[in-house]
């Protein structure tokens, strides 16, 4: 960026950005000032807390969101007050596997970022890569691994955003982690375990030798998403707690094929668990 202007090496940075300002503005007017955001994948909008004076847009009235694609994805932010906080829920998101750039598909988190969220709470489907684990298990991540081969900040260079090269040595605020088990237990919850969440491209499945390898790079759950918002949460300075419902288990020596009406079912089974675990951190997230 040079006097503001685009260089042309930037892909289209300085229209991104009028897009996020241009929701901002719009969002603003509606009188959207959020302290917490929920991002909530596939077939889990069950997870989103009951919210006190609600508000909802769909995506597609926001000017400059992208339009949800996904099975399993409603496309509506809401908004409220729950466990004394500000709280904005984007219900249904948008992945790499839809053809998004993941820099498109972080758009609407940029948004809730600059009108002032500070904490991320991700509810994310994935497939179980520890045989210990069940459907239905709730993981707290506590690390990833990128494999989507795309990276939300590239070609952002605006300083705008935050620094470019984001420190990733503690993505996962580890007093949240502390939060959420405190939360579990409140709520009578089996102890959620931790783990390594890889997120892959997608659309397709893993084969049992991709498994293999998952497992080898030392990764407990895998999913299509959840990575790259956690990015930009940590450019814009937000403190990440990321829970990834395990929705099938893959077990690389017996596979079994994996059905996306399977997986959203699954997820919606778990939902309310995820509901009563990350509603319960909101009121612990003053002393978190
Ligand atoms: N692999 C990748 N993504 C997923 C899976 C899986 O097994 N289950 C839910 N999302």
């Amino acid at each position: 960026m040079k006097n503001g202007r685009a260089t042309g090496q930037e892909g289209g940075a300085e229209e991104y950005r009028q897009r996020v300002e241009a929701a901002c503005a719009f969002l603003a007017g509606r009188g959207l000032a959020p302290q917490v955001v929920y991002v909530l994948g596939s077939g889990l909008g069950g997870a989103a807390p009951g919210l006190a004076r609600q508000q909802t847009v769909a995506y597609g009235d926001i000017p400059g969101f992208p339009v949800a694609t996904a099975p399993g994805h409603s496309g509506l932010l809401r908004w409220g007050t729950a466990g004394g906080r500000q709280v904005a829920v984007l219900d249904g998101r948008f992945h790499f596997y839809e053809g998004y750039t993941t820099r498109e598909a972080t758009l609407p988190l940029r948004v809730m970022a600059m009108l002032g969220a500070t904490v991320l709470l991700i509810a994310s489907a994935a497939g179980g890569l520890d045989l210990t684990m069940r459907p239905g298990d709730l993981m707290l991540v506590r690390d990833h691994i990128n494999l989507i081969p795309d990276n939300p900040l590239r070609g952002l260079v605006d300083d705008c955003w935050g620094e470019r090269f984001v420190d990733m040595s503690q993505a996962y605020d580890s007093r949240l982690r502390a939060a959420a088990k405190e939360a579990a237990r409140a709520a009578a919850l089996p102890a959620p375990r931790e783990g390594v969440y890889v997120a892959v491209p997608g659309p397709s499945l893993e084969t049992p030798a991709e498994t293999k390898m998952l497992r080898l790079f030392g990764a407990d759950a895998v999913g299509m998403s959840t990575v790259p918002e956690v990015i930009v949460a940590r450019q814009a300075g937000m403190r990440v707690l990321a829970l990834a419902v395990i929705v099938n288990v893959n077990d690389p020596e017996q596979m079994a094929p994996i059905r996306v009406e399977e997986v959203l079912a699954a997820a919606g089974r778990a939902a309310s668990k995820a509901q009563r675990l990350l509603a319960g951190v909101l009121p612990l997230l003053a002393n978190a």
